[in-house]
């Protein structure tokens, strides 16, 4: 479902080849995220001035927002290799010894989605980050020997939406930790007019202003937009992106002024249709539904929350009165509402 969505923040299918040209390759080209970038520059100007390895990384936030961006920049930055894997695609100690022991000294592992490791690979990782060692257990029982490896000095960069999964132990192996903020209407407008001038299409400023008011406040939905309006103008309009085109286009893929489509609408009207505005737990809202929990957790919630349209609870998620203002419902008196 998450794959028809063009509001989805998840990265799908067409995107990847995008990437390659939309992707900003500097620090510089980085718009927005201001504290994170003024903190990575001093942090990689003091590493390249000893000429160390830079410490190890966790960039955490929302999809979207930039984390495997940042990481490539990163590398680039360093003038170091990068080698990118995933948590889920380590599935055996083995991989991830031949993928750490093919490293250069200074390179980096970029591992996406980190929450998402086994428990014995993130054992494995402890020594790893902290000695630059391997330790491999040879033979069983009894007579097992631990062999010590000496690893090349590299820097991790782990990449999370949930850093909460994160355990402390694995946390707190990390030198620097960063958190994506969801951009503000011009960081993203800003976003939209680069992949503009790169895609050598033409946009007004009104034009670039709307997509990023209904992008959800995150790059990869904005330029995904771009694209879709980018077609609509070609086919329906001379080419350019003009504000009245912008509109209509949008219009067409229903995403309201807020950004948010039918599928956010139906998660709000559940809660307070079929559980009076809360609070319910994450796991029967879900049911209701018909979503995964880890899926509303982590498309749906953190952008419902920054507009203010729901609230996390200690005991569960609960409606606020911009919801009821939003769906143009009246609240019950009887309800519950915090
Ligand atoms: N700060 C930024 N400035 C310009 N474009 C960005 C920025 N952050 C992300 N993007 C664009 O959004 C897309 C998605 O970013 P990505 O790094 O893949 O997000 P994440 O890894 O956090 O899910 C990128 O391909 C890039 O084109
Ligand atoms: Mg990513």
């Amino acid at each position: 479902m998450e794959e028809d969505r063009i509001i989805s923040a998840q990265e799908l299918k067409d995107d990847r080849a995008w990437d390659l040209t939309l992707r900003p390759q500097s620090l510089d080209d980085y718009i927005g995220q201001k504290q994170v970038k003024t903190n990575l520059d001093v942090v990689l100007q003091a590493a390249k001035q000893r000429k160390e390895a830079l410490d190890h990384v966790l960039l955490f936030g929302p999809p979207g927002l930039g984390k495997t961006t940042l990481a490539h920049i990163i590398s680039k930055e360093m003038g170091a290799g990068i080698k990118v894997t995933s948590g889920p695609a380590i599935s055996k100690a083995g991989d991830l010894a031949a993928i750490i022991t093919n490293l250069q000294d200074g390179d980096i592992l970029f591992i996406d989605e980190i929450h998402r490791l086994n428990k014995t690979i993130e054992e494995i990782l402890y020594p790893a980050m902290e000695d630059f060692a391997l330790d491999i257990v040879l033979g069983k029982g009894p007579s097992a020997q631990i062999l010590r490896l000496d690893l090349p000095k590299f820097t991790l960069i782990g990449a999370t939406t949930r850093y909460n999964l994160i355990s402390s132990p694995l946390r707190d192996r990390f030198g620097v930790t960063f958190r994506l903020d969801f951009y503000n209407d011009d960081e993203i407008a800003k976003i939209v007019k680069r992949s503009a001038d790169i895609l050598t299409v033409p946009i007004a400023q009104e034009a670039s202003h709307e997509i990023a008011s209904r992008s959800r406040a995150t790059p990869r939905i904005a330029n995904r937009i771009l694209k879709r309006v980018r077609d609509y103008a070609q086919v329906k309009h001379d080419g350019n992106i003009s504000h009245d085109i912008t509109r209509k286009a949008l219009d067409m893929m229903a995403v309201d002024k807020y950004g948010l489509d039918d599928l956010d609408r139906r998660l709000l009207k559940a809660l307070v249709e079929n559980f009076a505005g809360g609070p319910v737990g994450i796991g029967t809202l879900a049911a209701a539904v018909q979503e995964e929990a880890g899926t509303i957790e982590e498309i749906f919630e953190p952008y419902l929350m920054q507009l203010g349209f729901l609230a996390r609870t200690s005991k569960g998620r609960i409606a606020t009165d911009k919801t009821y203002e939003y769906l143009g419902l009246e609240k019950n008196k009887d309800s519950k509402l915090f």
